[in-house]
């Protein structure tokens, strides 16, 4: 018999039935979010690259659309952003609506004349994103270059005027491009940044956006996110991001740490978007409400995201995350939450727990649900690890817990279930956090039937990881071990219910 399809996400997208990798044109309009992506329209490995596209009006519920923007003998559609052009100024509309216009990257095919390069080209929509024409002077930007990719094009408004801004990568020079335009057909090189921070594999995806320190709009910062493969902080696919000042020209980062050289890198220096193995490719939202800004990963990693055992689609998206700006320790650090749609949900059955204690040992809290948000206060006694085991069955399960004495947040998912379908997907996946000045440590879990998302202390640190237990294994434990621990508080909120 086929695999089943027993790891489809309830509250992540995943296509129907083929491949997807990165976010591409995030978008809100006219109440709508579309959610466009790298697609394989004909497989479920990597290959045919075209958009895909889903809508959602509640970040929870994806409507599969047909595709969007579809490969052709000349060209794959790779990655790339869309802006809603409100003044026509790319010329595209039809001079009724304002168009949607998509900028990607032609990844030009053998049977091109402009075989082994990579160029930037327009399509556009004068029906709210559903079906899109390529502009006929495509590309509009052109470096002759082998990996110049994954444009992502913003409104500017500032003191050097108001124009539009594009960010793309030199993928292999771990350099991020930054061009303006008035007409998002003629472009001009701005600036350039990098290598900076993290360089252990090719840059790809980056973005670039104002937030408010602190909630302060006076004391708005900008920050760039760019994401590496491999090289991330657990090995493999990874993110990070720059906080500094956007002048209309050129980013200049105050968060560097290395120019970028280092043979030996210190990881833990950088800032990362997660620290898990599987968020890719993340990407914000163009012209989100409320000025709000959202951003979807990729879940999964290229070092063994072709082998991951779903059927028959491959890959989930992440949850959409909301993303802050905070200080810390003297530092501007990014802050992000799963969106607040995932708990708008009043009917769901909620249990808590409170003052438990644990003596060295694994004790069960829950026989759980497949899928549900876990929200825990924890103290470090004597033990020398704790934290929680979910999607167990007390042979299986995932460890989410704390080495207080080395201030790490950790996953381990080498007996999460399924873990044989590739070598490097076992592992044990650590990150630098902090005790809050109490003591304590505050992590919130979004657990589905194939992944866990850890936001810690208030999503300071991120870490998301996919796992494949079996569809049984809902389990809930609690464990310490050298010692014990404390868990002052403890919520579980079921968003899907175990099957009879
Ligand atoms: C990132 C990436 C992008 C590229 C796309 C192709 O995962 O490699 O750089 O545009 O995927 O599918």
């Amino acid at each position: 018999a086929r695999e089943s399809d027993t790891f489809r996400p309830a509250i992540h997208y995943t296509a129907t039935n083929t491949w997807l990798n990165d976010p591409n044109g995030l978008v809100y309009h006219e109440g709508i979010f579309h959610l466009y992506y790298q697609s394989n329209p004909f497989g479920n490995v990597w290959g045919n690259m075209s958009w895909g596209h889903a809508t959602s009006v509640d970040l929870i519920n994806w409507d599969e659309q047909p595709v969007a923007i579809l490969c052709d003998a000349e060209e794959d559609i790779f990655s790339g952003s869309i802006v809603i052009d409100q003044d026509n100024s790319s010329g595209l509309g039809n001079g009724q609506t304002a168009p949607l216009v998509a900028i990607y990257t032609s990844a030009y095919k053998d049977s091109s004349v402009r075989r082994g390069t990579q160029a930037q080209s327009l399509a556009w929509s004068s029906d709210g994103g559903y079906t899109w024409t390529k502009y006929q002077g495509n590309p509009v930007l052109d470096r002759n270059s082998a990996d110049f990719r994954d444009p992502k094009v913003f409104r500017y408004d500032g003191p050097t005027g108001s124009y539009w801004v594009m960010l793309a990568v030199e993928a292999n020079e771990y350099t991020v491009v930054i061009y303006s335009s008035d007409n998002l057909r003629d472009w001009h090189h701005l600036s350039s940044f990098g290598p900076a921070n993290a360089t252990g594999g090719v840059w790809e995806c980056p973005d670039l956006f104002p937030l408010p320190l602190d909630g302060d709009a006076e004391q708005t910062k900008w920050v760039l996110t760019v994401n590496i493969n491999p090289g991330g902080p657990n090995g493999g696919s990874g993110g990070q991001y720059f906080v500094g000042n956007f002048d209309g020209v050129a980013f200049t980062s105050e968060t560097t740490v290395t120019d970028g050289s280092s043979q030996t890198a210190e990881l833990d220096t950088y800032q990362w978007l997660d620290w898990g193995r599987d968020y890719y490719a993340a990407v914000s939202f163009h012209n989100a409400p409320e000025g709000r800004r959202l951003m979807v990963g990729w879940m999964n990693n290229w070092q063994y995201g072709a082998a991951i055992p779903t059927w028959p689609w491959r890959s989930p998206m992440s949850l959409v995350r909301e993303i802050s700006l905070v200080t810390d320790q003297g530092q501007p650090r990014l802050s992000q939450e799963a969106a607040a749609e995932y708990r708008t949900d009043n009917s769901l059955s909620v249990n808590t727990w409170s003052a438990l204690l644990l003596d060295e040992g694994t004790r069960t809290l829950d026989e759980g649900a497949p899928v549900e948000i876990i929200e825990v206060t924890l103290i470090p006694e004597s033990a020398e690890e704790f934290g929680l085991i979910i999607r167990g069955n007390g042979t299986e399960g995932t460890r989410i817990g704390i080495r207080p004495a080395a201030n790490r947040l950790i996953m381990d998912r080498t007996r999460s279930g399924n873990t044989e379908f590739h070598d490097a997907f076992a592992s044990i996946d650590t990150a630098p956090l902090k005790p809050a000045p109490d003591g304590s440590y505050t992590l919130t879990l979004f657990i589905d039937y194939c992944s866990v998302e850890v936001f810690a202390q208030g999503g300071q640190v991120t870490m998301t990881g996919l796992i494949f237990p079996g569809p049984d294994s809902t389990r809930l434990s609690f464990y310490a071990s050298g010692g014990t621990a404390a868990a002052p508080c403890l919520k579980v909120t079921r968003l899907v219910e175990p099957a009879v």
